[in-house]
């Protein structure tokens, strides 16, 4: 069981993401849990404040360090294996790895940052890390947190189903996956490769394996520089790139 505790200004945006799909289901099993918590409920002025005029003047507002700061007092409890999290464009790029990183805890708090600008106190001494969904800005850190919980979720045992297992994803295994085909055999002109109806598992095998292979090679060769491949990778690349000369 893993918990997400999520800090938002607008917690009702989560509503939609989180009731359909498998999402929905580990919700509903309890093998994952997700809390959402609103900041205006934790900000101090009679005008429910999250947002002020920065130091120094400039234009933009900055998030206010008082509601974060009591909202994680709250939420935060010493014994549980917590990690704080800020979204961030600012932060280190969201990965597969990060994602099987945070799926060994057992509690994993969110916050969603808004406006230009965010109270730097927050970063220094409330949050263990910053991760950013890519270089672009969002008006806000709801739709990272909906990422970061999805991409997670679906590494927590039981959350799929085991025709659905993450061991063989791209980017678990370093590589690209291969293409798949479903019924019918034939649409339009538009055929399935011969060999994945031959039966021969050996040689459909090795198609796959090139054909991951070679999709690596074109679309991220970065990935292959870091992928562990085998001598029979490195035969079957030979022969993928003789064969697009
Ligand atoms: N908030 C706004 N843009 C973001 C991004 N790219 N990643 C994480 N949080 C964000």
């Amino acid at each position: 069981m893993i918990r997400f505790d999520i800090l938002s200004i607008f917690p009702e945006m989560f509503e939609s993401p989180f009731s359909s799909s498998l999402i929905k289901k580990a919700l509903d099993r309890h093998i994952i849990d997700v809390r959402l918590h609103d900041i205006r409920g934790y900000a101090v002025d009679k005008h429910r404040m999250t947002d002020d005029y920065p130091y120094g003047g400039g234009g933009g507002m900055v998030m206010k360090v008082e509601p974060v700061a009591r909202a994680l007092d709250d939420i935060v409890s010493e014994e549980s294996d917590c990690r704080v999290i800020l979204m961030t464009p600012q932060g280190e790029p969201f990965s597969q790895k990060i994602a099987e990183d945070l799926a060994r805890c057992n509690h994993i708090v969110i916050i969603c940052g808004h406006y230009e600008g965010i109270d730097e106190r927050i970063s220094e001494n409330l949050v263990d890390r910053e991760i950013s969904i890519g270089d672009y800005v969002l008006t806000g850190g709801e739709l990272p947190a909906m990422i970061l919980v999805d991409a997670i979720s679906r590494l927590v045992p039981n959350v799929l189903g085991n025709n659905e297992s993450a061991l063989f994803d791209t980017f678990a295994t370093g590589l690209l996956e291969y293409p798949q085909y479903t019924r019918p055999q034939e649409y339009r002109t538009w055929t399935v490769p011969e060999v994945l109806l031959s039966g021969d598992h050996k040689k459909i095998n090795q198609w796959r394996r090139k054909k991951s292979l070679e999709r690596t090679l074109m679309k991220r060769p970065d990935l292959l520089e870091k992928a562990p491949l085998s001598e029979e990778d490195m035969r079957l690349l030979e022969e993928i790139r003789k064969e697009t000369e």
